[in-house]
């Protein structure tokens, strides 16, 4: 075993300790009725989460990597994504919460025991820890959609966690960024998904894209306009869902006098205007774009703002560089509860001056979710591949809720264009 071997199975040891901390604190902040109740149509309940986790690190890592016998063979159908969704999740014999957290730590010591003896190299599976990595960010991305459910309960406050940093620096305006190529997508990152693969060159014409996101204070103010009644600035699909689902406002916005107040992890206060918005769908993202004379960004002039640098023409990791997040860096890990202020994170700026990308929202991109050219399904078809199509939107930066090991400038996310309850907002372009 070499120093390297060595220090990657402790950092991937490290890793998969934190993930399950945060499982942990999201599963036993509430009570077992809330851990099996289902708290909206589009979650399951926090008990099938949990499971399910521990299922998909049983199938990967103990079976496939480990070459070992199963722990629950019986339960694999229960937990299988595609098998049932997400609205029929709560009639299903699922394992209660005890059986649950007895059944993943089970799990978990048979992975750590399968990682002790694992070279971490020879097959593209485990090859750079890859296989450990994916069933890293596979529990942290359940932990961001348990931390949305939290936001759905309704009940007394059981999260708590300090205020993002106050602004640091003003940010205003827009950044320009120049037309030519950049390298889109990496074939480095070791524990990079399909999606984001292979490392290829785009050509992206001069385009300008917002220094911050879009705060609730800019977002009330289209509103106030009558935006959601106006359907020039709607697409036909947007109207339509406008419509049918009643929206007014933002998910978790409710009338306070003349003005707003959100309902953020069971504590309503009056929105804070220079917040970044969230809880917007795309179309209403696309919309308030089209009223404020601009549009989304492509997802490709959001990875160029944050990825390419201007001095070397390369693409780094992250927008300041490739420094894996660190605190000062982004709002990122559910460290806080909600979105920074534009100029908290002046130590994560990109080169061309454009602010939190990483971190805070989830950004809507226009760009439908797509295969790289040159894309081939990895580990499995249903990572990745079956969802490419016109009905899925990529977003892009991650949000306050998302975990570092599943965030990096490259990392794409997608969801319908009705969506809203994930921690989503958004930042607006032009074309120069
Ligand atoms: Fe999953």
């Amino acid at each position: 075993m070499t120093i390297e071997t060595d220090r990657l199975r402790d950092l991937v040891a490290a890793e998969l300790g934190r993930a399950r901390d945060r499982t942990t604190l999201l599963t036993e902040s509430v009570d077992e009725g809330d851990l099996i109740r289902q708290h909206s149509p589009l979650m399951s309940p926090l008990v099938w989460d949990l499971a399910h986790v521990g299922n998909q690190e049983e199938l990967w890592l103990v079976r496939d990597v480990g070459g070992r016998e199963p722990v629950r063979r019986d339960i694999d159908e229960l937990y299988d994504a595609f098998k049932h969704p997400r609205r029929d999740r709560p009639q299903l014999p699922l394992l209660g919460p005890g059986e649950a957290r007895r059944y993943v730590a089970t799990v978990r010591d048979k992975a750590l025991d399968v990682l002790s003896r694992s070279r971490l190299d020879g097959t593209p599976l485990v090859d750079q820890g890859f296989a450990f990595g994916m069933i890293v960010q596979h529990e942290q991305q359940h932990d961001e959609t348990m931390l949305a459910t939290h936001q759905l309960r309704t009940g007394a406050p059981v999260l708590e966690a300090p205020p993002p940093p106050a602004p640091a620096v003003p940010v205003t305006g827009e950044a320009l960024i120049p037309a030519g190529p950049f390298t889109m997508g990496t074939s480095t990152e070791p524990w990079a998904l399909d999606n984001e693969r292979p490392a290829h060159q785009v050509i992206v014409p001069a385009f300008h894209i917002d220094r911050a996101l879009v705060t609730n204070g800019q977002y009330a103010a289209f509103i106030d306009d009558g935006g959601y009644d106006d359907p020039r600035w709607w697409s036909e699909a947007g109207w339509a869902h406008r419509q049918s689902a009643g929206l007014v406002a933002p998910q978790h916005w409710s009338r306070d006098g003349d003005g707003w107040a959100s309902t953020s992890f069971g504590r309503t206060q009056r929105i804070v205007a220079d917040e970044p918005v969230v809880h917007v769908c795309f179309h209403e993202a696309a919309a308030y774009a089209a009223w404020a004379g601009k549009r989304l960004p492509t997802e490709a002039e959001w990875e160029k703002a944050a990825r390419l640098d201007p001095a070397t023409g390369r693409s780094r990791r992250f927008p300041w560089g490739d420094d894996p997040p660190a605190a000062e860096h982004a709002n990122l890990g559910q460290r806080h509860l909600r979105p920074a202020p534009a100029g908290a994170y002046p130590m994560g700026v990109s080169p061309w001056g454009v602010h939190q990308l990483i971190g805070d929202v989830w950004e809507w991109t226009s760009t439908d979710f797509h295969g790289y050219p040159g894309f081939a399904p990895f580990p499995y078809r249903e990572y990745s591949e079956v969802f490419f199509g016109p009905e899925y939107k990529v977003l892009r930066g991650g949000s306050f809720g998302t975990d570092r090991s599943a965030c990096r400038g490259t990392f794409r996310n997608w969801d319908y264009p009705i969506r809203r309850q994930i921690f989503s907002g958004f930042r607006c372009a032009r074309d120069a």
